[in-house]
């Protein structure tokens, strides 16, 4: 094992040129006796990972810890390198919200032979011993949320089929493990009203796999809806609900709606995240708020507690005192070689009711001249 870190150490030295003068986005390791931290984030191209990028790296900085942080513009072998090259810079923790659930099984294993804890973000790890935890929101009850959100809308009741409403799904991306986790909370919500016909899905796309969004990119989302409103609405049919797993595949699904629907009601759009713009307009009916500051603060205290030589359990969340609610799980997130400890917080369901109270008043938003939310940091 030491000779290994002696080896990766001399590495680091012969990668911090390449590293600096390839991607431009990890600084080498500085010298200075504080312990560092790995952060390998997927995208910038989503604003919710820049949010949640800088915060980790301004908290742990605050903490004494010095911070690598690299994003991978959505490319899994990108993101193997980076971590590649943050084992390679020995830090002492690594922290990452993966680009492809599946992929970090080798890259990892080199973690665990360096006794680099790993804690994996926001998206489980599959198929490897080395992920020590995993900080989430709870991710099937973002589903959950989303298809009770119909439910509750429509006032839909069991009891009573005199009407039907139709429904379409839009999924996030395969390569993405929470992906199946938000489908599945929405479908096994909604499953005893499409079984009763009182919910019925006329493209009959209703399995993961048909629905789902590669990289959650907003025009592949937009290309698949468009073809479904072509073949299935076009003669009138009216669409009254699109359960779109976030927010990025919400807006294409909007893009679609805008320019190839023909009906004139309202659809109820549901999504994950922050097209708060679209909520305001009343475009989107609704979104699951992650307050991703709250999931950092737990990434942060979970990751402190490791630093510090302890082993998080349930008690951290009684002596973090935090503000929001978060529960210690060790039986859902079976990664397929071990059940993985995690820490889940709970979202909130945004509307433009509740706009204002959620995210205005708990200080997590501004709103700019125009009456529209923009962040408050
Ligand atoms: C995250 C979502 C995000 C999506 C696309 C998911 O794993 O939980 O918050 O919208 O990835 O980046």
């Amino acid at each position: 094992m030491k000779v290994k870190r002696i080896l990766s150490g001399l590495l680091a030295v012969a990668m911090v040129f390449s590293l600096t003068a390839c991607s431009g986005i990890m600084e080498p390791k500085k010298n200075d006796g504080k312990k560092t931290v790995g952060i390998a984030m997927p995208t910038k191209t989503l604003e919710r990972w820049n949010r949640d990028g800088a915060y980790l790296k301004k908290k742990f900085e605050d903490a004494g810890y010095n911070v690598e942080l690299t994003y991978s513009d959505n490319k899994i072998d990108q993101q193997v390198k980076d971590i590649e090259s943050l084992i390679a810079d020995d830090v002492n923790l690594l922290l990452v919200a993966t680009i492809d659930g599946e992929s970090m099984t080798q890259v990892l294993r080199d973690a665990k032979d360096m006794g680099i804890p790993v804690i994996a973000y926001d998206r489980l790890i599959r198929e490897s011993d080395a992920i020590d935890y995993y900080v989430s929101f709870d991710n099937y009850k973002v589903g959950q949320m989303q298809g009770q959100f119909v439910i509750d809308k429509f006032g839909l009741d069991l009891k009573d089929k005199s009407k039907s409403y139709n429904i379409e799904f839009t999924a996030g991306d395969p390569a993405d493990n929470n992906a199946t986790y938000f489908f599945n909370g929405a479908y096994d919500t909604l499953k005893p009203y499409l079984d009763a016909g009182i919910l019925k899905v006329p493209s009959k796309q209703t399995k993961f796999d048909q629905v789902a969004t590669k990289a959650w990119d907003t025009a592949t989302a937009m290309t698949r809806f468009q073809n479904i409103l072509g073949s299935n609405y076009s003669k009138g049919k009216q669409l009254d609900a699109v359960v779109c797993s976030n927010d990025a595949t919400a807006l294409g699904v909007l893009q679609a709606i805008d320019s190839d629907y023909a009906g004139d009601n309202k659809v109820l759009l549901t999504g994950h995240e922050a097209n708060l713009a679209k909520i305001v307009d009343g475009k989107q009916t609704m979104t699951i708020y992650k307050t991703s500051a709250n999931e950092a603060e737990v990434a942060i205290d979970v990751g402190k507690a490791i630093l510090n030589g302890e082993k998080p359990d349930a008690d951290l969340i009684k002596k973090a005192n935090w503000d929001f609610s978060c529960k210690y799980d060790t039986k859902t997130y079976d990664n397929g070689k071990k059940v993985v400890p995690s820490y889940l917080l709970t979202p909130v369901v945004v509307t433009k009711d509740n706009l204002q109270k959620e995210l205005i008043d708990t200080g997590y938003y501004k709103l700019d001249k125009k009456g529209y939310p923009k962040n408050a940091n």
